[in-house]
């Protein structure tokens, strides 16, 4: 497969599922690089808008089903643990970033993935019918907004995407980019195994080419010696 590149135009609105470390920060990241934001969680909107308010000034908060049809993306930044509160019906047809991990010391033991070989599988699993695009899980809430560069930097950190569907892995690498970070394809949902906890690319610091590189490296696999230094300056 020759590696996909990111849609000529980036989304110019994110839905957010989740409001919680992750989530707050990918809205004021978003909210920076000019976005459109609309965040969801399961809690009363009063109290949530509440909280936005001083957390991610100028994110709108709106129901899971009106985030997923608003948004030209929507983001899945809530506990693996809770995905399948998620109704699939709400996410039929739309581009699904799914930003969660597997965390044990979060999650507990890990779901029963079935047939699934990584838990964006599962997910995709879950979302019948939804584009599900596995991204912008592999680094920290903080790192999102710090290493998030302006336009025309020449330092960018890069974000690999990993997803079946051709459009919606276009329609996540322009998110990405317009995050402010490159965006390096990885393959199918299958190969987001590389970007799960444990594996190299997890909070690794990489620029495009040596992602690229780590991603295509025969027998890349759970361990994290090989993440690059933070480059001065970045
Ligand atoms: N924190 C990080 O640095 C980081 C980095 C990369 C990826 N991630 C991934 O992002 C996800 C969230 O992490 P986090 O650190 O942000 O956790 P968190 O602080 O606990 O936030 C989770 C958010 O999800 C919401 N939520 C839970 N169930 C929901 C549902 N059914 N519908 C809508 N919203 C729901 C929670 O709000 P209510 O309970 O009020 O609804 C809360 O706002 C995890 O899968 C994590 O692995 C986190």
């Amino acid at each position: 497969m020759s590696a996909r590149t990111a849609a000529p135009t980036p989304p110019a609105t994110i839905g957010i599922i989740g409001a919680g470390r992750y989530g707050t920060a990918l809205a004021r990241t978003a909210l920076r690089a000019g976005l459109v934001v609309l965040m969801a969680s399961s809690r009363d909107p009063v109290t949530l808008g509440a909280r936005l308010s001083l957390q991610a000034p100028g994110a709108s908060v709106v129901t899971a089903a009106e985030a997923a049809r608003r948004g030209d993306v929507v983001v899945l930044a809530v506990p693996l643990r809770r995905i399948r509160e998620l109704s699939p019906a709400v996410f039929a047809g739309r581009v699904v970033i799914d930003a969660t991990n597997h965390l044990p010391v979060w999650d507990g033991p890990p779901p029963d993935l079935g047939t699934a070989t990584t838990t964006s599988e599962w997910v995709q699993e879950h979302l019948v019918g939804a584009r599900v695009v596995k991204t912008l899980n592999h680094l920290g809430a903080d790192e999102l907004e710090d290493d998030a560069a302006g336009t025309g930097s020449t330092v960018r950190r890069a974000l690999a995407v990993a997803g079946d569907d051709d459009g919606a892995v276009a329609a996540a690498m322009a998110l990405v980019e317009r995050l402010g970070f490159d965006a390096v394809d990885a393959g199918p949902l299958a190969a987001g195994a590389a970007l799960e906890p444990t594996s190299h690319a997890f909070n690794g610091w990489y620029d495009r080419e040596r992602l690229f590189a780590l991603l295509t490296a025969p027998g890349a696999g759970p361990g994290r010696e090989r993440a690059g230094p933070r480059p001065a300056g970045s």
